[in-house]
């Protein structure tokens, strides 16, 4: 599969398409984008049917909305208190398990230097890979592998863990992450954070806190400002550990 070159937005509606091949005409039902058009580089555009339209190079979040779904991905909220409780920058040495549709692991690898990630069921990995290749990021690796079986890699600088028997994976971590590294695991229940969170007892791996995070949206126009009736309930419990020792 193409990684995604263009991001093609209509500006009545706000309708997003992406594009994959730059150098053919663009078909939308608001009219076609001549490649002319298209490989401008201009950022404004007009169909054949005189509809305006912005054609951008994607931003991350543009692609990552594209990807394929299987099981469940992390939410933004999560993926951002990882990312600014553990700090990783370009320099970073990254594993992900399991890695399902990809969006923590795709989240990592747009900030990070190199990501490993683990998937050891057949389909995820397969969906897993087509999204790779969709957002076209170089310093991902998949290995199609149950984690609790091994990590191949040194001097880690963290190891996310979405996947139900974290407390299977700590031993493994404590080996290979860098003194100050971080272990950050997320889990949908209390129980199973609980059983994590002994499994670090007489280890190097010091747990630090464990968070929910909630979030609500709000309706905003001319005549109404108060928060969405509904609300996203609970997604899981972020439990950030740190090997100090
Ligand atoms: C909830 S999904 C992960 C979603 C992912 N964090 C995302 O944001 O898209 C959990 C995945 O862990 C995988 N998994 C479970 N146990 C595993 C193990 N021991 N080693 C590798 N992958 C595992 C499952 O196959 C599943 O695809």
């Amino acid at each position: 599969m193409r990684p995604i070159q263009k991001i093609l937005i209509e500006l009545s509606t706000g309708k997003k398409y992406p594009i994959k091949e730059v150098d053919d005409d663009f078909h939308t039902s608001l009219g076609i984008i001549s490649k002319k058009e298209v490989a401008s580089g201009k950022s404004l555009v007009t169909s054949s049917k005189g509809q305006s339209f912005i054609l951008l190079d994607p931003a991350f979040p543009d692609v990552a909305e594209l990807i394929e779904r299987g099981p469940q991905v992390m939410i933004h909220k999560d993926i951002g208190l990882i990312i600014a409780k553990t700090g990783i920058n370009k320099d970073s040495v990254i594993v992900d398990a399991g890695g399902g549709s990809g969006m923590l692991s795709l989240s990592l690898a747009n900030i990070c230097k190199e990501i490993t990630v683990y998937e050891n069921n057949a389909e995820h990995s397969r969906i897993l890979s087509k999204n790779i290749a969709m957002v076209g990021l170089k310093n991902i690796k998949l290995k199609q592998q149950d984690i609790t079986k091994g990590i191949g890699e040194k001097e880690v600088n963290l190891i996310t863990l979405d996947l139900p028997e974290p407390w299977k994976v700590t031993a493994l971590a404590e080996k290979v992450l860098k003194v100050g590294g971080f272990l950050v695991v997320y889990l949908p229940n209390l129980l199973q954070v609980k059983e994590f969170i002994a499994s670090t007892k007489n280890t190097a791996i010091k747990v630090l806190e464990t968070i929910e995070l909630l979030e609500r949206k709000w309706k905003i126009d001319e005549k109404i400002m108060r928060p969405e009736f509904e609300m996203l309930g609970h997604t899981g419990f972020l439990t950030f550990t740190r090997k100090l020792g």
